[in-house]
């Protein structure tokens, strides 16, 4: 075993639900992969939601907000969000206060695994602050609310050059702008005209618009006419859930939620009640969320470790959990990512 030779200071957001199931399996794979690469992990563990409410009387402890201000990196699982009452969204609430403006959410086949659309390898970047997520909405007169649906021009900028300049760094072919402007003519139109504006700086990516409806039908009859989806935020969310099915489902599907000065990586899916505790979840989508977040700290030999070893457990098929169509629980699936990354067909 190789020698640490570097320490990153992370913070740690196990969550609530699954949470804590899949982020036990996670870290202790980021560990193992960790000391065979040289590379240290240092965690800054902390609860937020409910559980945070319950210790500190606080949904988000002010220590969780210094935390990811200074390390400027954290891995979240899964926070439940009430339906309907009680406190704002930890994950919107965080995003707003970090200013991570950009929701990347890789959508890719996994080997071995059979799905609809084989092959299938998609990217949805979703603006992530703006939108009716903004949370502003009130009671007009009783009987009437009004939610606020806001779009900027610098939002909208920002998150089509986000998703222009990853096409040019990562040689993606296409960018679809998905809007609704035929009904919401302002909101929605603003947001593409600064699409094309931005894609005018990008004449070898071929840029498209789809109506967010159609949209939905398009991606389920032909999936692989996209490449990047670039989306307001509660299209974004709504496609993303749509797109983890066309690849095994929630328990697969990674994303990161990215600023200028930090970031949080985090899966697509929620705290998943039903499977909570049962040693059911799959942490693959966790798990390819540390592997972008490797990659983001410039770690890559470890995030291809990792990687190849949750590859090698997919192409063999037999440690899977529940949603994929095995039976394994979470435990065993982590144990078999753990022995494939000591597999000699496992390279770093
Ligand atoms: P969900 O994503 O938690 O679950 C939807 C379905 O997918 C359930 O049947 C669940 O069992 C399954 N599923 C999800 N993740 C899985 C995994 N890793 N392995 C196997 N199966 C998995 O969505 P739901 O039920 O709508 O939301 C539950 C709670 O999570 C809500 O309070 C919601 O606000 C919150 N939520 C939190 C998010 C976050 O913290 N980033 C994101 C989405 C929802």
């Amino acid at each position: 075993m190789t020698q640490a030779t570097k320490t990153h200071r992370i913070t740690l957001i196990p969550g609530d639900g699954i949470g804590p199931e899949v982020s036990s399996a996670v870290i202790s794979i980021l560990e193992a992969a960790g000391a065979a690469t040289g590379v240290a992990f240092e965690w800054h563990r902390y609860d937020a939601g409910a559980d945070s409410f319950e210790k500190t009387g606080e949904y988000i402890p002010q220590a969780l907000y210094d935390s990811i201000g200074e390390n400027r990196v954290a891995l979240k699982g899964p926070v439940t969000t009430p339906i309907g009452e009680g406190f704002a969204s930890i994950n919107v609430t965080l995003r707003q206060k970090f200013e991570l403006f950009a929701n990347f959410r890789p959508v890719k086949n996994l080997p071995g695994l059979k799905t609809r659309y084989p092959g299938l390898d998609l990217i949805i970047v979703r603006e992530n602050m703006e939108d009716l997520y903004a949370g502003l909405e009130h009671v007009v007169v009783p009987g009437v609310v009004q939610a606020l649906k806001i779009i900027t021009e610098k939002g909208s900028t920002r998150i089509a050059k986000f998703a222009f300049d990853y096409a040019r760094k990562h040689d993606r072919k296409k960018v679809h702008a998905i809007h609704k402007a035929n009904i919401m003519k302002l909101s929605d139109g603003l947001f593409l005209r600064c699409c094309r504006t931005v894609a005018e700086g990008f004449p070898e990516v071929e840029y498209r618009e789809h109506i967010v409806d159609n949209t939905c039908m398009q991606l389920v009859m032909n999936p692989f006419q996209y490449d990047i989806l670039l989306t307001e935020n509660l299209y974004g969310d709504i496609l993303s859930d749509l797109c983890s099915a066309f690849v095994g489902g929630l328990g697969l599907v990674p994303g990161a939620n990215l600023g200028t000065e930090c970031a949080i990586f985090e899966a697509v899916h929620g705290s998943a009640p039903d499977i909570a505790g049962k040693d059911m979840a799959n942490p693959t989508a966790l798990l390819q969320s540390a592997v972008l977040m490797l990659h983001h700290i410039n770690e890559s030999p470890t995030a291809e470790r990792v990687q190849a070893g949750l590859e090698q457990v997919f192409r063999e098929g037999k440690t899977l959990t529940k949603d994929v169509g095995g039976t394994s629980g979470t435990k065993a699936f982590a144990e078999a990512v753990l022995k494939a990354m000591e597999s000699p067909t496992v390279h770093a």
